[in-house]
């Protein structure tokens, strides 16, 4: 059994990103430009945003966090959001998810230039990742794909299993993963909460995908020997022997599926750490007007 360490590989991607910063900045050009938008207290969202700030200084971005109280009104958050897509010195956006429920989320997606949408949630962008054209590609689905590169996982004919529908990760994750790319070229079988009989859908999988925030849920009579394992569940639960009273699990009961697979993230240093790093690139990109000319 191989851990597919997503913290090292997150580091490898960031230098590379960072190498590239200091080359443009040598050249005379202007460092790539994220801004951020927050809205509200929720403690997980503001330690993700935080977070995303601190990997732009480290790699050499500017960013800019522009952080509202959960009062705001629609209107004024659309009109911030137009005044960035105008801001010819701001190269990526995103709005962390999820927004207070007075204020429509497509809505704010779809206000966005597509052309700095990093988070690759607008309708331009997921339409243009289904017909296999060139766009941003969300960053959790984008990180298991860099994993399973940098790993050179055979992916070609394989039967992948994913389970959870989400517009985040287990729907783009299912086209990334059928499409004729490396990796890629799987046979898909997406899974949800309708599904009779899971258990038997995920013992044939030869790469089980798992995105639905139920830690443990995956057990080892689930799982076939050999498999590749991704977990993408990071869910905070109480543990009193740490200090600040919980810890993360995945939606896979880790101990017990590791000793049958092939492959396996654990949780934390999986999948998490690789969505800033697929942030940052997705920034570069923009920046390098590499999508979108
Ligand atoms: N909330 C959970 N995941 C994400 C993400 O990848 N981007 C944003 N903006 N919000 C999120």
């Amino acid at each position: 059994m191989i851990l597919l360490d997503g913290k090292k590989t997150s580091e490898a991607i960031q230098s590379e990103i960072a190498a590239d910063v200091a080359e443009i900045k040598k050249q005379g050009g202007k460092a790539p430009h994220l801004a951020a938008i927050l809205v509200g207290q929720d403690g997980g969202s503001m330690t993700y945003v935080n977070n995303k700030v601190l990997a732009c200084e480290r790699v050499g971005f500017d960013s800019t966090l522009l952080h509202y109280e959960d009062t705001i009104s629609e209107e004024e958050l659309l009109a911030k959001i137009e005044e960035i897509n105008q801001d010819e010195n701001i190269d990526g956006l995103i709005v962390q998810l999820p927004l207070p429920k007075h204020i429509n989320g497509n809505k704010v997606l779809e206000v966005m230039d597509y052309k700095k949408d990093v988070d690759g949630f607008h309708p331009v962008n997921v339409g243009r990742m289904v017909a296999g054209l060139p766009a941003y590609l969300p960053a959790t689905p984008y990180g298991i794909m860099q994993l399973l590169e940098r790993y050179n996982i055979e992916t070609k004919g394989k039967h992948c299993v994913v389970i959870g529908r989400s517009n985040i990760v287990g729907t783009p994750i299912s086209i990334l993963m059928s499409k004729c790319t490396i990796p890629g070229e799987c046979t898909v079988t997406i899974c949800h909460r309708n599904t009779v009989d899971l258990a038997m859908h995920t013992r044939m999988a030869d790469i089980l995908i798992v995105a639905v925030g139920k830690p443990g849920m995956v057990t080892a009579d689930m799982v076939k020997e050999g498999a590749v394992v991704i977990d993408v569940g990071t869910t905070r639960v109480p543990d009193a022997t740490r200090e600040r009273g919980w810890r993360l699990r995945g939606d896979v009961d880790f101990d017990n599926v590791a000793p049958k697979c092939s492959y396996i993230t654990p949780v934390p240093g999986g999948v998490g750490p690789l969505t800033i790093s697929m942030l940052l690139k997705n920034t570069l990109r923009a920046a390098k007007k590499e999508v979108y000319g």
